[in-house]
C-alpha cells in the first residue's frame, strides 16, 4: 500500500527541479539519468518515502527505487509495483503491449507480463532519449532465467 502511494510523491516537485533537489539529497545519480532527468524521480521518491513519511520498510523502498526500470535481482514487491505502474497508465491511443500484459497476468505470469514491456522498449531504443541500464539488467536477467523469447 505505501509502495502504490508513494512511488510517484516526487512528481509534486517541478521536473526542472528534480535533478537539483537529488544532488542535495547526495542521490547516487547515473549518466542515463543526466541525460533525461525525468528517470530520476524513482529515486527521489525512495529518498521522499523515507524523509518525509518516515517509511523505513526496505522493500518498499527499494520497489519505489525502480518502479520505472525495474532492476536486476528484482523482488516480487518490486516486479508487483513495476508492473501495477505499466498497466495503470491511461494513454491515448492503442498501446496492444498493455492488453499483452494483462494477458500474461491472467494466467499469474507476472515474469512475463515484465518481459513484454521491457521487449516494448527494448524495440523502441533507437527512438528513446536513453536506456536506462537497470531496465537493460533487468531484461537481460529475465530472458536467460526464462523460457520467454525476445
Ligand atoms: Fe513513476
Amino acid at each position: 500500500m505505501q509502495a502504490a502511494l508513494l512511488h510517484d510523491v516526487s512528481n509534486v516537485v517541478p521536473k526542472d527541479r528534480m535533478m537539483s533537489i537529488a544532488e542535495a539529497q547526495s542521490i547516487d545519480i547515473i549518466d542515463e539519468e543526466l541525460r533525461f532527468p525525468r528517470i530520476v524521480h524513482q529515486k527521489l521518491s525512495k529518498d521522499m518515502a523515507m524523509e518525509i513519511f518516515g517509511c523505513t520498510n526496505m522493500a518498499i523502498l527499494n520497489a519505489i527505487e525502480c518502479h520505472t526500470t525495474l532492476k536486476a535481482g528484482a523482488s516480487p514487491l518490486d516486479k508487483v509495483l513495476f508492473v501495477a505502474d505499466k498497466i495503470s497508465w491511461e494513454l491515448p491511443g492503442e498501446h496492444p503491449y498493455q492488453e499483452m500484459m494483462r494477458q500474461r497476468l491472467e494466467v499469474f505470469d507476472l515474469d512475463g507480463a515484465i518481459l513484454v514491456y521491457l521487449n516494448h522498449v527494448w524495440g523502441q531504443r533507437d527512438k528513446l532519449k536513453v536506456m536506462h541500464p537497470w531496465l537493460i539488467e533487468a531484461r537481460q536477467e529475465l530472458l536467460a532465467s526464462s523460457k520467454h523469447l525476445a
